[in-house]
């Protein structure tokens, strides 16, 4: 048994990095003869990244977009005269020197100075489109809060993956009790999804930026069907800013092991906390003995590797795993900002917020998003440019193709499924009350729920379908 599941291990890392190669390899075309397009695939990624760039050049404020050397790399360009503010707290250096990334996702590259002419040059990101659009569009039909459903359909689930969402899990010799194991997660852990895909028509994901204190967004945001907020950010005293309205509340370690303070924040008591890490049982010691009559989930996440680890993008993937759309408040930065804070506390540093940016630029001008900050404080202002629902289709179906994806480019509604489970339990009461798109979208998949599968071969989900 124990040679098996070493062996399984072993087979795992290295096709892992295969697909790391693989996909490093896109960029270079003469060293792999990779996927053989058919010309209409060409034709969509090009029309893709012809409406990319129109976009960025209509919306990104100075943003530009260049394609790369091959189908699917785009590089992201802040103007020449852009100084990056932020420092890494722990090295000292500037921001983009000292990125770490998964070459397997977005890959980040700071132009340094020209060495004859001693200037700066300009500040470029680089991003994989048929990564993101690839990605991004399955995130649109997955659902991101773990169940125990989930668990149990994940071969080995409880030995392999249970014990990593309870803090000190290590302890728990991979849940060797399992009764242990269940108790521990028990507070947080629903049977089967609370949401579903567009069970939300407009939603609204707010961050927490100081830039919120220049444009009075309140009212606005108090009009969305669901607003999502991030940690510990207030809404009282700032209404007239950031809105009274708070559905969701995306919660980091730091915030969920003061839930009882964050609980505060929402004089309703009605808001639903998604903790991102794991479960501590100072947790569950608050939920249980205040106790804490709110919702509590553990989120689970598509993986984007490195360029998606902060709490923003996270949001961003609950909130499009749930809404028809998604529009952000509050993680921008102008240009000609001075520094980052935060509008609820003094020139607190955020993280990386220049290739944050222009990561947000992508998913707006991949049609995932709309921006609003203080220099797009137009509510009414139309994306430019957003490549067409049909562009985007033929150009993620090829991108699947490309990328080697599970089930690339079938009809079947389930392609992308690796593991299929049937699950005989279901939770009907709560679909009869959904809107109409949520319904339709459930018909569409055939009732199935998808889950995405964290370091998966060819991003394959984990799929439930019911029995009967
Ligand atoms: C497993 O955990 C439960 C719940 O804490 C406990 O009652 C039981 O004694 C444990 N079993 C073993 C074999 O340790
Ligand atoms: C709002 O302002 C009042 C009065 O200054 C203060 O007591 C209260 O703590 C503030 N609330 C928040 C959430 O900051
Ligand atoms: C997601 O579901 C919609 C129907 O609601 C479908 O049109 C679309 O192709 C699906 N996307 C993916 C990536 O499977």
């Amino acid at each position: 048994m124990r040679v098996l599941r070493l062996g399984l291990l072993l087979a795992l890392a290295s096709g892992f990095a295969a697909i790391c190669i693989y996909i490093t390899g896109l960029s270079d075309l003469s060293v792999y003869p990779s996927y053989h397009l058919t010309d209409e695939e060409a034709q969509s990624l090009l029309s893709l990244h012809d409406s990319f760039q129109k976009c960025v050049s209509a919306n990104g404020l100075g943003l530009k977009a260049a394609s790369g050397n091959d189908y699917c790399q785009t590089t992201i360009s802040f103007p020449g005269d852009t100084i990056p503010k932020w420092r890494d707290p722990k090295t000292g250096e500037l921001e983009a020197l000292s990125f770490d990334f998964n070459l397997c996702e977005a890959v980040a590259t700071w132009e340094q100075r020209d060495p004859k002419t001693g200037e700066l040059e300009a500040l470029s990101f680089d991003f994989n489109l048929c990564e993101a659009v690839a990605t991004w569009e399955q995130v649109r039909n997955s659902t991101t809060i773990l169940t125990k459903e989930f668990i149990d359909s994940l071969p080995n689930g409880w030995e392999e993956y249970a014990w990593r969402r309870i803090n000190k899990g290590i302890q728990l010799n991979r849940c060797e009790n399992r009764t242990l194991c269940m108790e521990k997660l028990s507070l947080v852990l629903p049977e089967t999804p609370p949401y579903f895909p567009r069970q939300y028509g407009r939603c609204a994901v707010i961050g927490n930026s100081g830039d919120l204190l220049k444009t009075k967004f309140g009212k606005e945001i108090d009009g969305y069907d669901a607003v999502l907020r991030e940690n510990g950010a207030p809404t009282q005293n700032y209404t007239e800013y950031v809105g009274r309205k708070s559905t969701f509340r995306l919660l980091n370690r730091g915030s969920a092991k003061a839930l009882d303070k964050v609980v505060e924040l929402d004089e309703q008591r009605k808001e639903v906390l998604i903790v991102k890490t794991t479960i501590h049982d100072i947790m569950n010691k608050m939920i249980k003995e205040l106790p804490i009559k709110n919702p509590v989930y553990l989120m689970l996440g598509a993986s984007f590797g490195s360029a998606a680890k902060g709490t923003g993008l996270k949001a961003l993937e609950f909130a499009l795993s749930m809404c028809d759309s998604v529009d952000m408040y509050g993680f921008t930065v102008d240009p000609g900002y001075k520094e980052w804070t935060r509008y609820f506390s003094e020139s607190r540093q955020g993280h990386t917020p220049l290739h944050g940016r222009a990561y947000y630029q992508m998913m707006e001008c991949l049609g995932l998003i709309k921006i609003h900050s203080p220099m797009r404080a137009d509510p009414n202002r139309a994306v430019k440019w957003v490549p067409s629902p049909h562009i985007i289709r033929a150009a993620r179906i090829a991108s699947e193709k490309l990328l080697r994806r599970v089930g690339a480019g079938s009809e079947d509604p389930l392609h992308s499924c690796s593991i299929t489970k049937k699950q005989v339990k279901r939770n009907l009461d709560a679909v009869s009350k959904l809107r109409k798109a949520a319904l339709d979208h459930i018909r569409y998949v055939k009732r199935a729920t998808m889950y995405p599968l964290e370091h998966s071969l060819g991003h394959g989900l984990l799929c439930t379908v019911p029995t009967d």
